[in-house]
Formats: C-alpha cells, structure tokens, sequence
C-alpha cells in the first residue's frame, strides 16, 4: 500500500503523463458528470423484477424500497465513503403512459409518485437513478421510450432524477438503436438537468458488429459491455476474462467521464465466498468501474460491509486520473496479473 518514494515518484510521473494525454482535448460528453466512477446502489441483481408487494411488501419493487435503502446509505457511512445515488432498475412502470403518454410509476407500488421519491432522496445528501429502454419496450415488457426520448428525458428531468439507466432490448435495428442512444442523450442534455447517461449500447452492438467507442463515448457516461452479472464465481469470473479479452479495444477510451461498465457488485449477497468477494472489489476498483452495488442494505453481513466500505480500495476506483487498469499476463488458466500502471 506504501511504497517506496523513488518507485512512487516514477509511478506518479508515468501517471501524469497518460493523464494529460486524457486530458486533451474534448473527447467525452461534455456534461460535467462522473469525472470518476458513479459510486452507489441498483436494484437490479438482487431484487430483480418482484413486483408481487401483497406476497413479498419488504422485498417488492416499490418506494419503500428505495427509501429504505436511501435512509441506511445516509446513516451507515455509505454515503460517507462516496455511494451516492440509489438507483431504480425495470419494472417500476405501469403498464401504460398516460393520457398525455407521459410516463407514470406503478400506482400501487409507487403511490407517492417519482418526484416525491426523489424529493426524500435528495433531502438524504443522495441522488436518484431511473430506468428506461431505447426500443419499444422494456426488457420486462414495460412502455419503452422509443418516440418518446425528448418528452421521457423532459419527465425525467421533472421529477429530479439524476441519472438514466438505459437498456437496450425491444430495438427496431441497429441503426435505430445507434441512433436513440444519441438521441436520448442530446434530449437529456437539453433538459439543463444533470442526469448522469449509463448506456448499455455497445453489448447489444457486439453480436452484430464491433462498436464504435470513440462515438459512444461523445454521449455516454458509462456504457454496459455484456450481459448482466448473476450473484456467481462464474459469472465474475467470465466478465474479467470478457474485460482483459477486450482491453486492447476498451481500456483505451475509460476516462473521466465515461467508464466500462462491468456491471454491478454482487458482494454481500448469496454466491460468493469472502475471497471472492474480495476479488471483486479489487478487480473492479482497478478496472475504474462504476461501484454500483446491488445487494440488501437493510441486512448484510459485516464482511462484506468493511469491504465495500474500504477506503483504500474507493481510493483506488476513484483515482482522479481514471485510468483503467489491465492484465499484463495470464501465467495460467489460474494466475493473472494485472496492473494500474499505463498501457502496454
Ligand atoms: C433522432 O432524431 C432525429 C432528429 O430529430 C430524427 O430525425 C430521428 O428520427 C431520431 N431517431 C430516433 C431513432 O428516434
Ligand atoms: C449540454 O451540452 C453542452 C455542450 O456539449 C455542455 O456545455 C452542457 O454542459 C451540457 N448540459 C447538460 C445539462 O448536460
Ligand atoms: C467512430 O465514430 C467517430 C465519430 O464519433 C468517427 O469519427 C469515426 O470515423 C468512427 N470510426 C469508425 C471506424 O467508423
């Protein structure tokens, strides 16, 4: 953790350097956010689409639940440690946009209305991360923005929301698809609100073709490479090997502003031992990616929480050069090496 001053020294002249080289010039989107890694929660992995509130109220999709989850960011050092936004994943629609086809939460589950819930967010020091899709549907099935992105970016930024995740099932074709992700972040950036853009362009690009990274980081700040993490050694296992695989292609364009993204913390739930948990932390603090943690606040185990609360690890992810670190070998099946320091 400590090293010496003359391998410091070196360390940090060989990081200043690769940092000017980000520095120059404009080649991100140009909206001031995620200068580093988005720190925070989704619901994602562990509640997944349970939207059955009369069988399971303390487990559903609902208010509740991300209030809950914002009260014990607020008051267990999450948010001291940098987790900042409590972010909402699918299945929070009603089946149906409104008589103005604006969007609307589900009544029952979310009674209080998105604004309100990002109001009592807010008054937690936090911010409030929402769900769509590009294509006509979510991939739960819900009312997607495809036609809608200026007035859903406008309804977002309404109610206070401030950060849009953005799927990609349900898209019309490719081209479409390229092209409602650029529409939907020149929508939001024309809201004036601040709303960081999480993307998940290039994994629906990649059956097809290679995706463009340079263009997709003009418009997004972090952007999902492959397809979701499941709370498993292999699923961890097969997003590094994905990531160290693609690096020549995707290391070179992470920096402030736009991230991979190799999706969420699993740490603290069911599938992994505490080395594994360990692995991921680490693994994701070198790669500079969103620390987005999908897990049960309310009851975790105080392992798994030292762990996500390491200041020393965060220090790592949030470096504010951004560089996003690689594997320089791969001994064997068993041993990797990887490293911080510049590109090959
Ligand atoms: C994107 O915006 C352009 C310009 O307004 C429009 O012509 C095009 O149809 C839009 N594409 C999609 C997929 O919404
Ligand atoms: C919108 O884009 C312009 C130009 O890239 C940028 O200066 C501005 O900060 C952006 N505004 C928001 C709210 O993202
Ligand atoms: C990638 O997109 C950029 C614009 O953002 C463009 O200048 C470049 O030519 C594209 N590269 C390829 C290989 O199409």
């Amino acid at each position: 953790m400590e090293p010496g001053k003359g391998i410091g020294g070196r360390l940090l002249g060989l990081l200043l350097v690769a940092g000017l080289a980000l520095l120059r010039g404009s080649w991100g989107l140009e909206n001031g956010l995620a200068r580093t890694p988005v720190m925070g929660w989704l619901h994602w992995e562990r509640f997944l689409c349970n939207v059955d509130c009369r069988a399971d109220p303390h487990n559903c999709i609902s208010e509740q639940l991300y209030m809950q989850m914002a009260d014990i960011m607020a008051a267990e050092g999450w948010k001291d440690v940098g987790y900042e936004y409590v972010c909402i994943d699918d299945c929070w629609l009603a089946a149906r946009r409104d008589d103005n086809h604006r969007l609307q939460p589900d009544p029952l589950r979310f009674p209080s209305g998105i604004k309100h819930l990002a109001d009592y967010v807010h008054s937690k020091g936090l911010k409030l991360g929402i769900y769509q899709d590009v294509g006509t549907h979510t991939c739960a099935g819900y009312p997607g923005s495809f036609g809608f992105y200026e007035l859903d970016a406008q309804t977002f930024a309404e109610w206070g929301v401030d950060l849009l995740k953005f799927d990609g099932c349900n898209f019309i074709n490719l081209d479409m698809l390229i092209e409602g992700y650029k529409n939907m972040s020149l929508a939001l950036n024309q809201t004036g609100r601040n709303i960081v853009y999480s993307c998940e362009w290039p994994f629906y690009l990649w059956p097809f073709v290679q995706p463009n990274y340079t263009d997709i980081r003009k418009y997004c700040n972090q952007w999902r490479n492959h397809g979701d993490i499941s709370d498993s050694w292999n699923s961890l296992k097969n997003i590094i090997s994905w990531t160290a695989a693609h690096q020549s292609v995707i290391q070179p364009v992470a920096g402030p502003g736009g991230w991979n993204d190799p999706d969420m913390l699993v740490i603290g739930n069911f599938g992994l031992s505490k080395d594994q948990q360990v692995t991921q932390m680490a693994l994701w603090a070198i790669m500079a990616a969103p620390l987005l943690m999908s897990n049960d606040l309310r009851n975790i185990n105080p392992d798994s929480k030292a762990l996500l609360q390491n200041q020393y690890i965060i220090a790592i992810n949030q470096d504010p050069l951004g560089i996003q670190g690689h594997r320089v070998t791969r001994a064997s099946h068993d041993f990797n090496c990887w490293s911080l320091m510049l590109r090959r």
